[in-house]
């Protein structure tokens, strides 16, 4: 493979935009808001709500001046777990919000305690039976001291959400610091909101009376570009990243740079220089922002299974998330997972059969995976894959590699 590819919009800062555009009384225009099932999964639920949503190429533009809806019915949750993030906007809108619980997903369960003890805490009563949320703010919602008792991104997001329009100001302390939070500050603040500190641990909410409409452009998407490098990398290719934010990227640049690749960045391009053997990385530890993100964890795996040496990973945010090493290891690579340790052996070679994607970033590793493999190799499940790339194959065909998706 070799040349340039441009990374898109973030799929992790375009959904909680979305839900926030329920908070907005104008018109939103969303630029580099990338084309994803999760995110049209979301648009889906600003439509049924009462948004008026159009797409125009990579802008998406919501109108949230009409919004009645006040419940998520479950097909739409069960589409998308992360639709949770809906709840505090809902709230901040409407006073009430019904939806049902978020079921477990491919990672493993995937609990909401952190956001439900937080909205409680700025005067949300919840009720949960038959499996639904039932929310309400009777005497509107009011700012507050919160601390969150893990970094939760998505109680950040709810956090947030809920506390814009609130009464007061909220001091929200054990804050997530990944970008897709100030990717969202930065959206509310240009809507009128009054919001400090975003990106680091302790966060400031002065409510507002309400929020205007704005036009914002989305953060590149940080596991894509790592996705890419990763393809990059298992192939020595030399390839330029088009429109990344390296400042996002300098945990994930230094395994790379462990396993010895080189890189020139040049504002906001990236150009990988891999060798032309792999070195093993001793410890990948996946931990909150600014530390090694879970999402890369499974993308970056195949430069480890093609490295010289053993690498270790170390997953410390999800309970569940190495579904994609038994797949990894019928393409010939030596894994050994014991709880949140995966030991990877290098091996000289990898061979192509048919795999099987069980999540998105899983999925996207068994793709990278396959471009080094000999012969052909088969991945199933891509529909796991468009949740969180558009085209992931798009992408690395215009890069040389030799991939085509069998609809
Ligand atoms: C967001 O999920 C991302 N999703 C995930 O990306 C990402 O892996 C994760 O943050 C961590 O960075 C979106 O932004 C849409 P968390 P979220 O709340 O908000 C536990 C992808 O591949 N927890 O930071 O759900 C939780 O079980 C997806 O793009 C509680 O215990 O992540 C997990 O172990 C996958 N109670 C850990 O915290 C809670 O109330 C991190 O979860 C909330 C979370």
């Amino acid at each position: 493979m070799e040349g340039e590819v441009t990374v898109h919009g973030a799929k992790n800062s375009a959904l909680p935009i979305l839900a926030a555009c329920l908070l907005s009384g104008g018109e939103c225009t969303l630029h580099n808001c990338p084309r994803l099932s999760d995110v049209d999964a979301t648009l889906k639920i600003l439509r049924h709500l009462g948004c008026r949503v159009k797409r125009e190429g990579g802008t998406v533009i919501v109108h949230a001046q009409s919004v009645t809806g006040k419940e998520i019915p479950d097909t739409l949750m069960r589409e998308m777990r992360s639709s949770i993030v809906f709840l505090g906007a809902i709230l901040a809108r409407m006073g009430e919000a019904r939806l049902s619980f978020p079921g477990g997903c491919e990672l493993g369960p995937r609990p909401i305690d952190l956001h439900l003890a937080a909205l409680k805490k700025l005067g949300v009563q919840i009720r949960e039976d038959h499996g639904c949320l039932h929310c309400s703010a009777k005497h509107g919602l009011r700012g507050k001291r919160i601390h969150l008792a893990f970094p939760s991104v998505g109680a950040t997001e709810n956090v947030m959400l809920a506390a814009v329009l609130a009464k007061g100001t909220t001091i929200l302390t054990n804050a997530a610091c990944e970008p897709e939070i100030c990717d969202l500050a930065d959206f509310l603040n240009a809507c009128g909101a009054k919001i400090q500190g975003a990106g680091d641990s302790t966060i400031s909410i002065q409510g507002v009376s309400r929020l205007h409409g704005c036009e914002h452009t989305i953060i590149p998407d940080r596991i894509v570009a790592a996705t890419l490098l990763s393809a990059a990398a298992v192939t020595h290719s030399r390839v330029l990243l088009r429109r990344v934010e390296p400042v996002h990227l300098e945990s994930i640049l230094s395994v790379f740079e462990e396993a010895g690749c080189q890189f020139r960045c040049e504002g906001k391009e990236l150009e990988i220089l891999p060798p032309a053997i792999l070195q093993a990385v001793k410890h990948v530890r996946t931990m909150p922002y600014p530390g090694f993100p879970t999402d890369a964890q499974a993308p970056v795996m195949p430069v480890a299974c093609l490295a010289k040496g053993t690498s270790v990973f170390v997953e410390n945010i999800f309970e569940n998330r190495y579904k994609h090493v038994g797949e990894l290891v019928r393409l010939g690579a030596s894994i050994k997972v014991e709880g949140r340790v995966a030991v990877v052996e290098g091996v000289s070679r990898l061979s192509g059969t048919a795999v099987q994607a069980a999540d998105l970033r899983g999925g996207a590793a068994l793709t990278v995976a396959g471009l080094a493999a000999e012969g052909i190799t088969q991945v199933w499940g891509v529909n796991y894959i468009d949740r969180g790339y558009e085209s992931l194959e798009g992408m690395l065909h215009a890069l040389g590699a030799n991939i085509t998706r069998i609809s």
